[in-house]
């Protein structure tokens, strides 16, 4: 038995995540997870919120809550949109956990000793008003480049131009407005990347399976300008890790926190430490020390492109760094964007789809189906309304619920139901079995590829064979001269419903349950295709399940087109 680690980046604390987000990292690493344990092997599947950092900060004094209130109370709200998406953590955890805090002063420590950190002393923009050094994107004034009046600290959104905060023209707080600002000394720890910088360039340069999209961001980090650079990892904030060594504190940096960046993936390995705690397993080492039985886990990542840098080289850095025995990730799986209507979904901007209203309007099922066969791997996909109905009344409705109910009633009222005895013992010819096998193989490739919208491809089409089957074999008209072969054509034809059951669980876990419970059999993976089709044996008791899919009508669709055409709130 293989075993597992999958992690999905963790979604910000802050507000409810629309359906781009959950297609670039939770839903795909959910399918991966949900066919790994299809498969019989062992899975650890590990998600969190990610809590830290200003914008979290702010989005409480917005709720006017305190920020640990409003993070509790925010993840529990996330937590329960996960499970109506079926998404199946072993553990959702959270980053502002205990486990994370020492965790990520242990990684600080041992980095420090291994001389992987220095101190820099900067100056930054302090505002008086807000009482607090601001992040360079939190301060705007005018462009000295194009005259813009809010280019933001970092960058002018008019003509690109990166700027510091000290070349802007009567810079303001965009917290507070307030333009009593000042530049202040203050001291950081800076992760020295850039010593590692030959080991990781080689280390992605062994990972010749893994996306492309993944390998050449990598590889700009790596080698654009001057190379890689060092990294700040400590902010002047008050909420997140304070800044320790291990569990001694770093004279100097008190008052500060880790930057948002070091904590968020070391609440990886947090979570399964969480996990323990909560009572859920009693071993987390085994999945992620190499000395303690986890050489043997293959470890795979999930995520939206702009996460990749952190992934392929920040957090290697820490975990390599530490010259401690930590598991290293096997695999990266990484997405574009998914767009929304000939625009841009936008979280600041309420644009889109969220996760909470999605569940409002279909059940998962419908949601995870079209995200999932238009995941947007080789480049940013598309949603739109017009294609969503058409995939959902098509694939689900059409080929998929049609066929499992043309079967279970015909059989229903010619022979009861049961599967019926007679006739020929499959009754189809050795092609169509063939060409099962080749594609339920076909499938298993794609989704051990991690290739997402092939894999559906390829479900799809094994979908679609039942449907012609049924539609040549026509057991109705068979029925009338020769009902021994129509009780076998029938009997091959309910066969294909667990296998198709089992199959489709990554994708559709909802609708696949039901046709498991319909038909009265466990979830065992296919064997041999011959096999899987004669599963069932005569007289075996089924019932009929109820209509698996709605379609969606075009004034469903109309109204939700434009429901969701202007922006949340
Ligand atoms: N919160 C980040 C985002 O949504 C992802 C953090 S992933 C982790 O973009 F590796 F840091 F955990
Ligand atoms: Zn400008």
């Amino acid at each position: 038995m293989a075993r597992h680690l999958i992690t999905s980046a963790i979604p910000y604390i802050n507000g409810i995540k629309h359906l781009g987000n959950l297609v670039g990292s939770q839903l795909p690493a959910d399918l991966f997870a949900r066919y790994q344990r299809g498969r019989g092997n062992e899975v650890m599947f590990l998600c969190a919120t990610d809590e830290h950092g200003t914008p979290a900060e702010l989005a409480a004094a917005k709720a006017g809550k305190p920020v640990a209130e409003y993070c509790a109370e925010m993840h529990d709200v996330q937590a329960k949109i996960a499970e109506g998406f079926r998404l199946s953590f072993d553990h959702f955890g959270r980053s502002s956990s205990e486990q994370n805090k020492k965790l990520t002063q242990h990684f600080a420590g041992v980095l420090a000793d291994n001389d992987l950190i220095r101190e820099v002393s900067e100056t930054q923009m302090y505002s008086h008003a807000d009482g607090r050094f601001l992040p360079d994107r939190y301060i705007e004034g005018t462009c000295p480049n194009c005259g813009f009046d809010s280019a933001r600290g970092d960058q002018c959104d008019n003509c690109t131009k990166q700027l510091d905060p000290v070349d802007l023209i009567n810079p303001h707080s965009t917290i507070s407005g307030s333009t009593d600002l000042e530049m202040r000394e203050t001291k950081h720890l800076y992760l020295r990347q850039s010593q590692m910088k030959d080991q990781l360039d080689a280390w992605i340069d062994s990972k010749t399976d893994w996306p492309v999209l993944t390998t050449s961001i990598a590889k700009k980090w790596l080698h654009d300008g001057d190379g890689l650079q060092d990294r700040g990892i400590t902010r002047d904030l008050d909420w997140g890790v304070p800044v320790k060594k291990g569990d001694e504190d770093w004279p100097g940096m008190e008052g500060k926190v880790f930057y948002v960046w070091f904590d968020a993936p070391i609440e990886y390995i947090a979570a399964s430490q969480e996990w323990v705690d909560a009572g859920k397993g009693d071993d987390w080492e085994r999945w992620w020390r190499t000395d303690k039985g986890a050489d043997d886990v293959t470890y795979t990542q999930f995520m939206g492109k702009d996460n990749v840098p952190f992934h392929t080289l920040s957090f290697p850095c820490t975990i390599l760094g530490s010259n401690e025995p930590w598991k290293l990730v096997d695999y990266i799986k990484s997405f574009n964007y998914l767009n929304y209507d000939g625009g841009q979904f936008s979280t600041s901007r309420g644009r889109g789809v969220f996760m909470d209203q999605a569940l409002e309007i279909l059940p998962a099922d419908y949601w995870r189906w079209w995200l999932l066969s238009h995941a947007p791997e080789s480049s940013d996909s598309e949603f739109t309304w017009e294609n969503f109905q058409q995939s959902v009344n098509k694939d689900l409705a059409d080929v998929l619920g049609n066929f499992v109910s043309r079967v279970t009633k015909f059989c229903r009222s010619k022979f009861g139901e049961e599967v019926p005895t007679g006739g020929p013992d499959l009754a189809v010819d050795a092609d169509w079995v063939a060409q099962l096998e080749q594609n339920i193989r076909q499938y298993e490739e794609f989704m051990e590829a991690k290739e997402v919208r092939k894999a559906a491809g390829a479900l799809r089409a094994i979908w679609v064979m039942g449907n012609e089957y049924l539609q040549e074999a026509a057991p109705w008209s068979t029925f009338k001269e020769d009902p021994e072969l129509a009780a076998s054509q029938v009997r091959l034809a309910l066969n294909l419903i667990p296998l198709y059951a089992v199959l489709s669980e990554p994708f559709i876990p909802d609708a696949a349950a039901t046709l498991l419970e319909a038909m009265k059999v466990d979830a065992e993976w296919p064997g041999a295709a011959a096999d899987a089709v004669t599963r069932l044996p005569a007289g075996h008791a089924f019932a009929v399940p109820d209509n698996l899919f709605g379609k969606i009508s075009d004034d469903q669709r109309e109204e939700w087109q434009s429901k969701f055409a202007g922006t949340r709130d």
